[in-house]
């Protein structure tokens, strides 16, 4: 399913929740410059995709109920971005909505275009991991077209979008969340979400951007070493009202790094993350290296001071604190 912002169900669905008791099909029809059919038929598209909506005669609609889905019209209604999420492609399910969001790239949509999905069969994470992706989660990508970095100033992104999440979870559920370099969000040490960011370049300018990013959120059991905010927090989430969230910090912080490129989410990113000064190991393909993890440069990279005081900037790895 596509969706563009303010299509007919949209504004239908927009007068049914903005009126307490019922709207009166006459109204709406005329309100829409639609025939009280065509109004009837759109009504029926929207109770097929999980809508309840009451239809009594001389009343009129009500909206009684919203399906708990991460559904075009649940994420655009009151979303406060300029460009993200605009366009929807929405899936129950999917091999990875990395793929989906690569070809729509290709295919040269606008900036701000994303691919979600209930559940993935072959979700992704970094180093072609898999990530497990069941119902109740959010799994999206998200397409950017960054016009103020060369492929060299790229890896910030993930770093941002990590920060992103944790300025929209902890709008959600206040917990302690932390940041591990370079793409993981952690509650309690352990896993909840992660950022995978993809990268379609010509020489060193980048075409397009494809951020991936999965919350366990309503998850109820997950393979170890992860967590869900149902678990943490004994609780279900809206995720329409976190997805949003999400996206708004997303683009708050986005818009911010093309005027000031990536100083402040470097800062902030920093804050939520626990490791500087501990010793840490780092696995970088088929090698480690030790040393003492002392905080990230301006491009993102991790500074680990080696023994002899030598300091490395690391690009890319998997980080391991050590016992101190
Ligand atoms: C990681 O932790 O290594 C990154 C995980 C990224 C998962 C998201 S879910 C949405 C998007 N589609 C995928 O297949 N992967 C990313």
């Amino acid at each position: 399913m596509k969706q563009r912002k303010k299509d007919l169900g949209y504004l239908i669905l927009t007068a049914l929740r903005e009126e307490n008791g019922y709207v009166s099909g006459e109204d709406l029809a005329r309100r829409l410059n639609i025939t009280r059919q065509g109004l009837w038929r759109h009504i029926g598209k929207l109770e097929s995709s999980g809508y309840q909506i009451a239809a009594v005669p001389h009343l009129g609609y009500q909206l009684l109920s919203s399906p708990d889905k991460l559904l075009p019209y649940e994420i655009q209604y009151k979303l406060n971005t300029k460009f993200i999420g605009g366009d929807i492609h929405y899936y129950e399910d999917i091999g990875s909505t990395q793929d989906a969001a690569w070809q729509l790239g290709l295919a040269d949509c606008a900036q701000g275009t994303l691919v979600v999905s209930e559940q993935q069969r072959k979700g992704r994470g970094r180093l072609k991991r898999k990530w497990f992706a069941p119902a109740g989660g959010i799994y999206f990508s998200l397409i950017l077209r960054p016009k103020f970095i060369l492929l060299d100033e790229v890896a910030p992104i993930t770093l941002l979008a990590a920060l992103a999440c944790i300025y929209a979870l902890k709008k959600t559920v206040d917990l302690n969340y932390s940041l591990k370099w370079p793409n993981d969000i952690l509650l309690g040490g352990k896993k909840i979400g992660g950022i995978l960011c993809e990268i379609d370049a010509e020489q060193d300018k980048i075409n397009f951007i494809v951020l991936g990013v999965g919350i366990n959120v309503n998850s109820r059991s997950l393979p170890p070493p992860a967590t869900s905010l149902f678990l943490a927090a004994k609780k279900t989430i809206c995720r329409a009202e976190l997805i949003k969230r999400i996206l708004e910090e997303i683009e708050i912080l986005y818009r911010r790094a093309e005027q000031e490129k990536f100083s402040f989410v470097l800062r902030q990113w920093q804050k939520f993350c626990p490791l500087w000064g501990r010793r840490v190991k780092v696995k970088i393909l088929d090698h480690e290296i030790e040393g003492q993890a002392l905080g990230i440069d301006e491009k993102g990279h991790l500074l680990l001071r080696k023994e002899g005081g030598i300091v490395e900037r690391v690009s890319a790895g998997d980080v391991t604190p050590l016992p101190s």
